[in-house]
């Protein structure tokens, strides 16, 4: 008991403070002369003040009622797995590729979904970055590509979205979900496992504007997803890796990634990093900003 109220005691000032440095910072990048840097720091700055416009807020508070909904539900899903497991598992590629088969409730399934904070910052970069033809590895029950998706709505352009999920049977849990929310001629649920659909949907639909990598966590899938999205890209990109601090494997993917020159600025956030594809920044930037 002693011990849970010293914690208490230390942890707001501690995360007030780093709250304070982390509005600073992304304040400091909203000064930089280039603009795709500033639209970062403009979106980073919201996300950590969880601060929406009245409509965005409206939608969003839809988007979270859907979610509560999702974890409530008791309904059974027969889940192809083919992602990294936990973060100490050891599967091999090959493993991996073969997937297995696991047993979930559509409530289980969300916990995967990004938490409000970072699907407030992935609002936050599409409204901020404007892009108009995203990828997004690792759809789920579809939570975050309500996100993304709304914002590309109220962005009011062309923009859509294909989302990609193994498993045919939370696919068809994500469409339902997106039809509820009125995008489905925005956002596009693509099934099979990556190494059979990425490729056509980057034929299909690049130069891509923005992808945001969040399933099959492991480093060398990582490093090659990001290689494979690479020629696809539009000269002005985002990436968005999640779960950067998941594993051992995925702070090495991180790492090599932040310092990798074809990547003009990268953002660790702490859950997720954030990087920027954008020849015409001369000077490779850097930058943590915790946002939880
Ligand atoms: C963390 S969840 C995605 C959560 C979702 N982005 C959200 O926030 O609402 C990752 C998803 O990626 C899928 N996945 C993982 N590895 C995959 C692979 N190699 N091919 C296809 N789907 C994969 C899983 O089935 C899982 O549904």
């Amino acid at each position: 008991m002693l011990t849970f109220l010293v914690r208490q005691a230390f942890s707001r000032p501690l995360r007030l403070a780093a709250l304070a440095s982390g509005v600073r910072q992304a304040s400091a990048l909203r000064a930089h002369p280039h603009a795709t840097v500033r639209a970062l720091g403009a979106a980073c700055g919201e996300a950590l003040q969880r601060r929406f416009g009245a409509e965005d807020a409206r939608v969003v508070a839809g988007i979270e009622a859907l979610r509560a909904r999702a974890s409530g539900s008791t309904e059974r899903l027969r889940i192809d797995d083919y992602g990294a497991g936990a973060p100490d598992s050891t599967f091999t590629e090959a493993q991996m590729s073969a997937g297995r088969v696991v047993e979930r409730t559509v409530g289980e399934a969300c916990r995967a979904s990004k938490k409000p904070t970072w699907a407030g910052l992935l609002w936050h970069l599409v409204r901020e970055f404007q892009p108009e033809r995203c990828v997004e590895l690792g759809c789920c029950l579809g939570i975050s590509a309500c996100y993304q998706g709304h914002a590309l709505r109220l962005n009011g352009a062309r923009g859509r979205l294909w989302t990609l999920e193994g498993a045919p049977m939370l696919a068809d849990v994500a469409r339902r979900h997106i039809g509820e929310q009125g995008l489905q001629d925005r956002v596009e649920v693509v099934v099979g496992r990556f190494k059979d659909t990425l490729q056509g949907v980057l034929e299909r639909n690049g130069p891509i504007d923005y992808a945001f990598i969040d399933g099959h966590h492991d480093e060398e899938a990582t490093l090659r997803y990001f290689e494979q999205l690479l020629p696809h890209l539009a000269p002005r990109a985002l990436l968005v890796f999640d779960d950067i601090n998941w594993s051992d494997g995925m702070r090495r993917a991180w790492a090599r990634l932040a310092a990798d020159p074809r990547i003009q600025v990268s953002i660790d956030c702490g859950e997720v990093g954030v990087c920027a594809i954008d020849a015409t920044i001369k000077d490779k930037l850097r930058v943590k900003i915790a946002l939880a």
